[in-house]
């Protein structure tokens, strides 16, 4: 069973929460897990997948452009219906906590949509995510240094276990589906 994880990131923000994503889905037995930075992604490889997963920083509240434009790569795929029931998963990241994280969730989940994938979200019954997480996928917040010279704030180990859940369970899904 074969997932591919595409993200932008330009600070190194979401290719860490990509990270963990990769990882909770390797957890899953069996499961072959390819992970790539939007610059190396080939929208011809989804064909092969079971699973899709893709993600970017929130740009003012939506898909960052650099993700969009691989997406709007899709067409043909769309066309022929190729991703018909793949299942597919959503994460971001972004410098505020109400800058926009649901809704840039949203927008990456509706491209999966229309291409006739099957969304996976985040249950309440994941421990990290009834606490502190949303069930629209991986959303977290790296707030913006407020001094220049200060180390990024990147994912926290919390957020990190969301990634690693998301993976996990996209994987598990998949598995179930492809059987
Ligand atoms: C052009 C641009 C627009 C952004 N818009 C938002 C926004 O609407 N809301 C928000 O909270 N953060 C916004 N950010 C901040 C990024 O979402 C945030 O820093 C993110 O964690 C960066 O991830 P990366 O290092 O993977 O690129 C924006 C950043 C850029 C460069």
């Amino acid at each position: 069973m074969k997932v591919y994880i595409v993200y932008d990131s330009e600070n190194g923000h979401t290719e860490m929460l990509a990270k963990s994503v990769a990882e909770g889905a390797r957890n899953h037995e069996g499961a072959e897990v390819f992970l790539h930075h939007v610059q190396d992604a080939n929208p011809r490889d989804l064909v092969a997948m079971d699973a899709i997963i893709w993600g970017c920083p929130g740009h003012f509240g939506t898909i960052s452009s650099g993700l969009k434009s691989w997406i709007d790569q899709l067409g043909y795929l769309w066309a022929t219906g190729k991703l018909v029931g793949k299942v597919g998963a959503a994460f971001c990241t972004t410098a505020t906590v109400h800058g926009g994280i649901e809704m840039t969730l949203w927008n990456l989940i509706t491209p999966m949509l229309h291409n006739g994938m099957i969304i996976v979200g985040l249950p309440g019954n994941v421990p990290e995510n009834v606490l502190y997480g949303s069930y629209y996928g991986v959303g977290v917040t790296c707030p913006v240094e407020l001094d220049a010279t200060a180390p990024l704030n990147m994912p926290s180990a919390e957020h990190l276990a969301l990634g690693r859940a998301l993976g996990r369970r996209v994987a598990d899904v998949a598995g179930k589906l492809s059987v």
